[in-house]
């Protein structure tokens, strides 16, 4: 089946301020903050995507390849990858803006695994065939 449409209209864009409440020592953002972020956009997407009840079940490599500075604005990117009978996988993507300059470079990327379940947290398909 093709989801392109769907995949498309559902591609799920999150901006965030990354004030000093989310950051470490470092004046970087803490890795488990962007990991939260990015877990509720794989949420949000899959969401979206199917209209469903959807858990998180596991998520693939994360590569923070930047560090994400404090004072800028980061911009969150969900798009579903791949589609299975329960299961769906959802890439985010996360981008850094300076505030005052025209720049935007990805710095982190990792993909989400969710399960679409009914009323009893059981696995249900996410499209009838
Ligand atoms: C998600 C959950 C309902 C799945 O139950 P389960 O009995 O393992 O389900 P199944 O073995 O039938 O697998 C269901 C689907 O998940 C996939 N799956 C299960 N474990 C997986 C894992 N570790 N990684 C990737 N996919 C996985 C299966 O491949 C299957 O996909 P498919 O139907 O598209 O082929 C159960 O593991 C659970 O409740 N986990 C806790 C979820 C949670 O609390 N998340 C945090 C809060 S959101």
């Amino acid at each position: 089946m093709n989801y392109e449409k769907q995949i498309q209209e559902s591609e799920t864009h999150v901006f965030k301020v990354v004030f000093p409440n989310t950051t470490n020592h470092h004046n970087t953002m803490f890795g488990g903050k962007v990991m939260e972020m990015m877990d509720e956009v794989a949420f949000m997407t899959a969401t979206r995507f199917a209209r469903k009840s959807f858990v998180t079940v596991s998520c693939d490599r994360i590569d923070f390849r930047k560090p994400i500075p404090a004072d800028t604005l980061v911009e969150l990117v969900g798009r579903v990858k791949y589609v299975g009978n329960t299961s769906l996988k959802v890439n985010v993507s996360i981008f850094v803006e300076e505030m005052y300059q025209n720049s935007r470079i990805e710095v982190v990327s990792g993909d989400f695994t969710l399960v679409a379940i009914d009323e009893h947290m059981k696995p249900i398909r996410i499209f009838e065939i």
